[in-house]
């Protein structure tokens, strides 16, 4: 049995390339329809490599094939997905694979995601200490740990901040919802001591407030993450902290 997937396709360098298809050249973008022979099991990603069988023009990130390494984020018939861990028998044919919205297009299927990892640098996300390291580990009780579960997960795949209104408006002062889930992550942590600076560094109306809590980042997070409710305690540590 044979599927059918229409991919977006864009090649702003192709004129150049002599190795391009004549059907891949052209600065415009165009969907372009394949059929693909389906195999039981049959997950997005390898029907993106069989069309690359077929035409080896054709540019997609992918790497882990296991929802690991978060770089083969898509839009598959209008919701943002890992390609790898999304069975086609679950998508609507003719299944419809755009890049994720809202980032420039390199080429393809592939973005250009370095406003994104801007905002996720922004959080500065690692521990600030400002005691003096023990010898050995920074010690965290198991309850405190607990509290790193549903934040840590991340793998920065991007699918949340893409599928975000917000973000696709202010991606240069919005942070977007994976940025922030990162902040609450650290913010979080028993073991942080930058609580008030991160906090500080988060005012006004753009970083953290640019959020309506439309819940978009919820509904598409592959990791079953939940952003809104990082977002949301953010808000409420820094009420807490303001009275
Ligand atoms: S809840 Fe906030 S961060 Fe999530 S999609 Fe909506 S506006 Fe964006
Ligand atoms: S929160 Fe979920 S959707 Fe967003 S980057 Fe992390 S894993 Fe991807
Ligand atoms: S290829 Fe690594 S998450 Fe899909």
């Amino acid at each position: 049995m044979s599927i059918t997937i229409s991919v977006y396709r864009y090649q702003p360098d192709s004129d150049s390339g002599s190795n391009a298809s004549p059907s891949a050249t052209g600065a415009k973008p165009y969907m372009q329809t394949f059929e693909v022979e389906a195999a039981p099991g049959m997950m997005l990603r390898e029907a993106l490599l069989a069309i690359k069988e077929q035409d080896e023009t054709f540019a997609f990130r992918h790497s882990c094939g296991e929802g690991v390494c978060g770089s083969d984020g898509v839009n598959a018939n209008g919701t943002n997905c890992l390609a790898c861990i999304t069975p086609v028998a679950d998508l609507k044919q003719p299944i419809q694979v755009r890049p994720l919205p809202g980032r420039p297009v390199i080429r393809d299927l592939v973005v250009d995601m370095t406003q994104f990892y801007e905002q996720y640098r922004a959080v500065e996300p690692y521990l600030i200490r400002k005691d003096p390291l023990p010898e050995q580990e920074i010690r965290q009780s198991p309850e405190d740990r607990e509290k790193l579960d549903g934040l840590y997960e991340c793998i920065l795949c991007g699918c949340c901040s893409t599928a975000c209104p917000s973000f696709w408006w202010n991606p240069d002062k919005f942070h977007g919802p994976a940025a922030l889930l990162q902040s609450w992550r650290f913010l979080a942590d028993s073991r942080d001591q930058a609580t008030e600076e991160r906090l500080d560094a988060l005012e006004g109306p753009y970083k953290l407030f640019r959020c309506h809590s439309i819940m978009n980042c919820v509904e598409v997070c592959p990791k079953g993450l939940n952003p809104t409710k990082a977002i949301g305690q953010i808000k409420e540590l820094m009420l807490e902290q303001s009275v």
